[in-house]
């Protein structure tokens, strides 16, 4: 049952009962509507609690059934909160843990509602691209007030039930017992008769036209491509402009809209996919964990203080291993530092910035490091260098603790093969600045035990990242995609682009940064020195030259002042620079390509078509276990528009067979091999099929 119906003395009593967190889905709103009737006709029955089991009052309507008539299917959500509305007996809402979308527009169309301290109320839709369609931005105000309700419906972010106390959304925020609180509350309102419905309240709120135009720009301004969070205002603005059935009619046209755009379409996605990638097929979720109270992160650099913040800002002890005294102090300082300039930002408070910094030390003997239960390498991206670590930890790390190295290409299987515990190696591939990027690229070795891989993905949610499992291959998931994607834009510059327009070309698009500006930020000389592996052992890969000439100028990108474009000292704007575009058309010459104007929409579609492609590859090759991590990691780790859902959904969005079109026509252009699709995508393509 996806909700049951008890009688208890006087009182019906509906529980939801839809796990995980009691969605709205068709069978549960079936249950409600017949609770309510069966309460109706049971002339003992003098009053009705609607309440959720397990760990929600209601999440909100039922985010998988979106796709599917079903979600639309009657008894809709706007008949079940008609019918509690209409209601003849009183009707309350007893909530705990999370009432949120669907959910909490449920409880307001419930004649009372009383909730348990530290509840979540949230009508968080428009983080899905949608708004509350069934009631909620019409009702809300109603009870908190048109700037509260307009604040949350916008943000979407929720507020603990004691903050909402002094607002007529509750009627009692219960101190004991829920259910002993809600019954007492329906014995004393049971006879209570006209029922008081949240659609008669009027908002009082002289002069809202300014508030609402004011907020139409403010929230214009920062919602960039999304249309959910404009039409929130718009909604918001119906509750005091329009008669009630009016503004749910309102909101209803808008929801219906918004539901089918692709930005929502993408964000439901990307909700999904991130709960998706903490589960793997073959590791169930009850596989034991092993405890993880104390890390070690070998190396001071900017990786591993980064990888160091993480597990202080956890509340876990982390010592950093360095060689040198020099390294370690100015490895701990730069620490410091970040983290001063949090608290100078008021994003710390100076207690926690002390616990933070208190909770990080350095050692430079190994033996100091001996009992961590989990260590992380973070030092210089070369074999024989992991070798030494690998070999020095397997000899002191404690047996059970977890030897992870942050290696960005390198082979695991090799690493692992350099200790005599294979099992307990996995690799931590943190993204730069490793104490901001979400994502963690877990990589799972041959022989890397399930309980080694749980700990891992459970210790990625405690830090607060999106860990994604990849397979060993060069370059794992993301970086083994953006060697193509970057391969693309060293062609284009070939061929007549400027970094410049190639960046703007897919910052247009929603990219964080292009690819140019990327590899400013992130350093020239790393791709450099993985090119000059790759020169030897791959040569037949061809690569285009100007990288390496503009390493070889010393551009190494910010830091060194100076990459593809020009920096002012203390500036990080990228300014266009002529040595550089100079020595591209120079380049282009020198190799007999006649430089042409390319189009915004080739560049794009080269760049991500580049990805999308060796991602089939990658999905086949079993490297990753579905096409929706591809996107986590794509949207956590590498800016890819949020909007568009990560590579793979934009390619399922765009068609795949127009991609493979795409494909066919630049094979016959220059490096035409690179097009070749990969089995996949060509018979996904060839069938009419999506990745997702
Ligand atoms: N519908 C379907 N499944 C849902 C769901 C929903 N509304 N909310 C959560 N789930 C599922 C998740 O997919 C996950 O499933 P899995 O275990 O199979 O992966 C499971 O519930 C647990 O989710 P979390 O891992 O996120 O668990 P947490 O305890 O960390 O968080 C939560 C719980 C706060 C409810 C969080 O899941 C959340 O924010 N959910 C989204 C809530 C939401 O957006 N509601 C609005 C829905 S749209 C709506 O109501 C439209 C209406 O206005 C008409």
């Amino acid at each position: 049952m996806s909700a049951e119906y008890q009688v208890q003395g006087n009182l019906a009593v509906i529980t939801l009962n839809n796990p995980p967190v009691n969605g709205l889905g068709h069978a549960t709103r079936q249950a409600i509507v017949q609770g309510i009737s069966r309460a109706q006709e049971d002339a003992a029955v003098t009053a009705i609690i609607i309440t959720g089991a397990g760990k929600a009052f209601s999440g909100g309507a039922d985010i998988k059934e979106f796709n599917s008539p079903k979600a639309f299917a009657e008894p809709s959500l706007h008949t079940v909160i008609s019918v509690l509305e209409e209601a003849e007996k009183p009707v309350i809402a007893a909530i705990h843990s999370v009432c949120m979308g669907g959910g909490l527009e449920l409880a307001l169309g419930c004649h009372y509602r009383i909730a348990s301290p530290g509840a979540q109320i949230a009508l968080p839709e428009v983080k899905l691209g949608i708004l509350p369609g069934a009631g909620g931005t019409q009702r809300l105000p109603r009870v908190v007030g048109l700037e509260t309700a307009l604040n949350m419906i916008v943000s979407g972010n929720p507020v603990s039930s004691e903050k909402l106390a002094q607002t007529a959304l509750f009627n009692q925020i219960a101190e004991g017992d829920l259910m002993t609180a809600a019954t007492a509350f329906a014995n004393q309102v049971a006879a209570v008769r006209p029922l008081p419905k949240v659609r008669d309240i009027r908002i009082d709120y002289p002069n809202y036209e300014a508030f609402l135009q004011f907020s139409r720009n403010t929230v214009k301004a920062m919602s960039g491509p999304f249309p959910a969070p404009l039409a929130c205002v718009e909604a918001v603005a119906a509750a005091v402009s329009k008669k009630f059935d009016d503004g749910i009619q309102f909101e209803r046209e808008l929801f219906l809209k918004l539901v089918q755009t692709t930005e929502s379409k993408a964000l439901r996605h990307a909700f999904f996919a991130e709960r998706a990638a903490s589960k793997l097929p073959d590791v169930p979720d009850d596989t034991p964990v092993r405890t993880i109270k104390s890390v070690a992160v070998v190396g001071a650099g900017t990786m591993g203080g980064g990888i160091a913040m993480n597990f202080a800002n956890a509340g876990i002890p982390v010592r950093i291993l360095e060689m040198k005294q020099e390294a370690l102090d100015k490895g701990l300082a730069t620490i410091r530092k970040n983290y001063e300039n949090t608290l100078k930002k008021g994003k710390l408070t100076q207690e926690k910035f002390e616990q933070r910094v208190a909770l990080i030390s350095g050692t430079l003997d190994y033996q100091e490091i001996a009992q961590a239960d989990i260590v992380i390498e973070a030092v210089f991206e070369d074999m024989s260098v992991k070798q030494q670590v690998f070999q020095q930890l397997d000899a002191v790390m404690k047996p059970g603790a977890i030897l992870a190295s942050n290696t960005s290409t390198l082979d695991v299987d090799q690493i692992a093969a350099f200790t005599q515990r294979p099992q307990d190696v996995i690799g931590t591939h943190f993204f730069s600045p490793a104490n901001v990027m979400k994502l963690l690229e877990i990589v799972r070795g041959k022989l890397t035990a399930k309980d080694v891989l749980a700990t891992v993905m459970a210790l990625s949610k405690k830090i607060r990242k999106t860990g994604v499992v990849s397979g060993v291959c060069d370059g794992f998931i993301g970086n083994r995609m953006i060697e193509q994607y970057s391969r693309q834009a060293g062609y284009l510059l070939e061929e007549g682009c400027t970094p410049e327009q190639v960046d703007k070309a897919v910052e247009k698009l929603g990219f964080a940064m292009g690819p140019f500006r990327m590899g400013d930020l992130a350093g020239n000389d790393i791709g450099w020195y993985i090119r000059k592996r790759r020169y030897v052992e791959k040569p037949h890969i061809i690569y285009s030259k100007t990288a390496d000439l503009l390493c070889e100028m010393g551009r190494f990108g910010q830091k060194t002042g100076a990459g593809w474009y020009d920096y002012k000292p203390g500036d990080r704007k990228p300014y266009p620079s002529t040595v550089v575009n100079d020595m591209i058309v120079k380049h282009s010459a020198d190799i007999g390509v006649e430089r042409r104007k390319i189009s915004d929409q080739e560049i794009t579609e080269r760049l991500i078509y580049a990805l999308v492609n060796e991602a089939a590859y990658i999905l086949e090759e079993g490297i990753a276990n579905r096409a929706s991590d591809i996107d986590m990691v794509y949207l956590t780790g590498y800016g890819f528009p949020l909007h568009t859902g990560g590579p793979m959904f934009y390619a399922d969005t765009v068609g795949l067979s127009n991609v493979v079109r795409a494909m066919e026509k630049y094979a016959k252009g220059r490096h035409g091999e690179a097009w070749k699709p990969a089995p996949l995508l060509a018979k996904l393509a060839a069938d009419g099929k999506t990745f997702n």
